[in-house]
């Protein structure tokens, strides 16, 4: 086989496993992603892109146009003529933390009826270290042959928004393979990207995905505790995370006081090493005091409203950005959501303004009033709780607030505005580390 005559099948076309297939269609690999959702298959071949993602459409239509991807619910065929099948499909939480491998294993039963040639099968999916050698050892006893296939982990490290860049230029490729073989044809793939490729035992590249989750996590925990002992003895939040910054052993990145982190990976991740760690009679305190600090965190804006006002019954409050962090429009386990259950289970009437956030919040939260124009939803309101540093809340006009809202208060929950001096304007101001 030459560089990029490979015939790749990407089995999940969510988040990781689209990204996945249009990058390697991209670089001439003949990729087929499967899934077995019809309507988002439908939308694909339609050149609709399922989720809101820089550089998505433009990628999709170039593809498809040079025909070196096919979107396809045909999992028997994507199976039976491909010589690389990753697996991209999600592993959610369960209602108590551990992983749920179901969707995983229907496609391990899939490979173990279909699988008639050999083929390298990459896992992407955020796994618990043994899952390589599980899925080895369960496609042995469904009675597939040694030879046909090695399992190889291989992590996925990009961001939601940046999700195209990231994966052409990760910070790091990880491989957990243990064949010569298969790693002939990892090679094939991944020489082309100029990031460093770590070659190691599945095991370790499984952990790895884990732990740098947990780590980020946990920086960020760290920086919103050591924000609530800012806002106890004056001491300026911004200023220190800059110090500490400067130290690049520490590096600045993913160090913003806030809310607390959310989406789709640190809060299931977290919770879910914490469980695989129990398992093996391991307790990891520093990442369960991270997910303390984080549940406590996103909290905040409603705990110093209940200072504020003795009563939350009539009052308006406008949540400003319902997504989990900007550039995406995934809310899950946003620390909005959580805020605006709060405050309605309070008897506070919600309204929420986000520029594309709102039809996917509305499925979760459909008690809250949700405007298509920010204007009107301030209007009127009692206060503002800024959850998602969208850049146009940035421009936020500080006349239309002292003019129309109730109280001009804002409560900025990602310490967005604090250039722009709200206070000097006469609006009631608090931030994460300052007030809060
Ligand atoms: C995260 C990781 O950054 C990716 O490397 C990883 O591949 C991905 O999870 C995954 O496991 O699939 P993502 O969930 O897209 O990516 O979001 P991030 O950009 O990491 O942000 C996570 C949350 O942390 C957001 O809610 C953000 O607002 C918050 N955050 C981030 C802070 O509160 N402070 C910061 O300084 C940085």
């Amino acid at each position: 086989m030459e560089v990029n005559d490979l015939k790749i099948s990407v089995i999940g076309a969510g988040y990781v496993g689209l990204i996945t297939a249009l990058v390697l269609a991209d670089m001439d690999h003949t990729v087929v992603c499967v899934d077995k959702d019809e309507l988002k298959i439908n939308k694909l071949n339609h050149r609709i892109p399922p989720i809101y993602e820089e550089g998505l459409e433009e990628l999709l239509d170039k593809c498809l146009n040079s025909k070196t991807i096919t979107f396809s619910t045909d999992i028997a065929t994507a199976i039976k003529t491909c010589d690389v099948l990753y697996i991209a499909v999600g592993t959610p939480a369960l209602e108590d933390g551990h992983v749920d491998m179901s969707q995983s294993n229907v496609i391990v039963d899939s490979l173990a009826k279909h699988l008639d040639h050999y083929a390298v099968i990459i896992n992407k999916s955020t796994v618990p270290i043994g899952t390589q050698k599980h899925i080895t050892q369960t496609l042995l006893e469904k009675g597939v042959s040694k030879e046909l296939f090695d399992v190889v982990s291989n992590p996925e490290f990009l961001r939601e928004g940046k999700a195209i860049h990231d994966f052409k230029y990760a910070d790091r490729i990880v491989l957990g393979c243990e064949s010569d073989k298969a790693k002939a044809i990892l090679k094939q793939i991944y020489d082309p990207f100029v990031s460093p490729k770590i070659y190691t035992t599945p095991e370790t590249s499984e952990l790895i995905k884990y732990a740098a989750n947990a780590f980020l996590a946990t920086k960020i925990s760290f920086i919103n505790d050591i924000a609530n002992l800012c806002s106890k003895t004056h001491a300026d939040i911004a200023v220190i995370a800059y110090a500490l910054g400067l130290d690049h052993r520490i590096s600045p990145e993913f160090f913003k006081a806030g809310i607390g982190y959310g989406g789709s990976c640190f809060p299931k991740d977290t919770r879910a090493l914490v469980k695989i760690a129990e398992h093996y009679e391991i307790q990891l305190k520093i990442v369960q005091s991270a997910i303390e600090i984080n549940e406590s965190q996103k909290l905040k804006p409603v705990k110093l409203l209940l200072n504020h006002w003795e009563e939350m019954e009539g009052k308006i409050v406008t949540i400003l950005g319902v997504t989990f962090k900007p550039e995406t429009d995934d809310v899950r386990d946003a620390p909005s959501i959580a805020i605006i259950n709060k405050l309605i289970e309070l008897g506070a009437q919600v309204r929420v303004y986000d520029p594309i956030g709102n039809k996917n919040a509305q499925k979760i939260c459909p008690k809250a009033q949700y405007f298509e124009e920010l204007y009107h939803s301030i209007d009127g309101a009692h206060c503002l709780i800024l959850c998602t540093e969208w850049e146009e809340f940035h421009d936020l006009d500080f006349r239309f607030i002292l003019k129309h809202m109730r109280i001009p208060m804002i409560i900025d929950g990602r310490n967005f505005l604090t250039d722009r001096d709200p206070e000097d304007d006469g609006i009631l101001y608090f931030t994460v580390g300052g007030s809060i």
